[in-house]
């Protein structure tokens, strides 16, 4: 089962709720918020407030990646906002095991995310402490990049470390999917796809959705689907 994850980076803003409303009808399973502070990554997107008024107009689950420095000064305040999991950066972290805990501790799941140019070595040590571990595959601040082909491998590598150390976390991927490098994920051991302007600029969002929902079961891709 593939958690398709809309980031609504790329929405219109002044169109929020709207905006994940379509979404929803589209078929998303979880709406992923990304936060930005223009120190960590060079962008800048919305804070708890944005979560919060997220909250009340949907019930799916809000997936919060923060792309922010020393996130734990955050963590309660996107709890209370209403946020269902909460994503930090390995690299944005001083103590990054006390980090996670203090995730799990406010109720949220908790993730861990690393940059393409990170080591995976970084979340060795912390795989037993999280529910997600997402691994970037653009560098983190902007929609619409290209996806860094590297980034299978990762994911194969991430899935094969959480395997050995008996830890259930899902495997999520960030940056530049779309129906080809879905597949490539996915078949390397993913099972969330986060995914901005695949969903949000096409045609129909829905035929995105199950398009990327797809991926894990080739031979029943909907037709007019692009083939790897
Ligand atoms: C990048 C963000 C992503 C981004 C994905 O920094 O974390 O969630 O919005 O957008 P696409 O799918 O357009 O690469
Ligand atoms: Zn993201």
């Amino acid at each position: 089962m593939i958690v398709i994850a809309p980031s609504i980076l790329t929405a219109n803003f002044a169109r929020l709720e709207e905006e994940v409303h379509s979404l929803e009808a589209a078929g998303a399973d979880w709406i992923h918020c990304d936060v930005m502070d223009g120190h960590f990554v060079p962008n800048l997107t919305f804070g708890p407030p944005v979560v919060r008024s997220l909250r009340a107009i949907t019930t799916l689950p809000l997936d919060v990646h923060l792309m922010i420095e020393d996130p734990d000064r955050w963590i309660e305040a996107y709890r209370t906002a209403g946020a269902d999991s909460i994503t930090v950066h390995a690299e944005a972290c001083r103590h990054l095991h006390r980090t996670l805990h203090h995730i799990r501790e406010s109720g949220a799941r908790a993730g861990v995310s690393v940059n393409p140019a990170s080591p995976l070595a970084l979340i060795d040590e912390v795989v037993g402490d999280v529910d997600l571990v997402l691994i970037m595959s653009v560098n983190p601040g902007f929609g619409g990049q290209s996806f860094i082909p590297g980034s299978v491998g990762r994911v194969r590598r991430v899935a094969s470390m959480l395997r050995a150390a008996g830890s259930a976390a899902a495997v999520q991927v960030d940056g530049g999917i779309d129906a080809v490098t879905s597949r490539a994920v996915v078949g390397a051991g993913a099972t969330v796809l986060v995914a901005g302007n695949y969903i949000l600029t096409a045609p129909s969002r829905a035929e995105a959705v199950r398009t990327l929902r797809a991926s894990a079961a080739p031979d029943r891709l909907p037709p007019g689907a692009v083939q790897a």
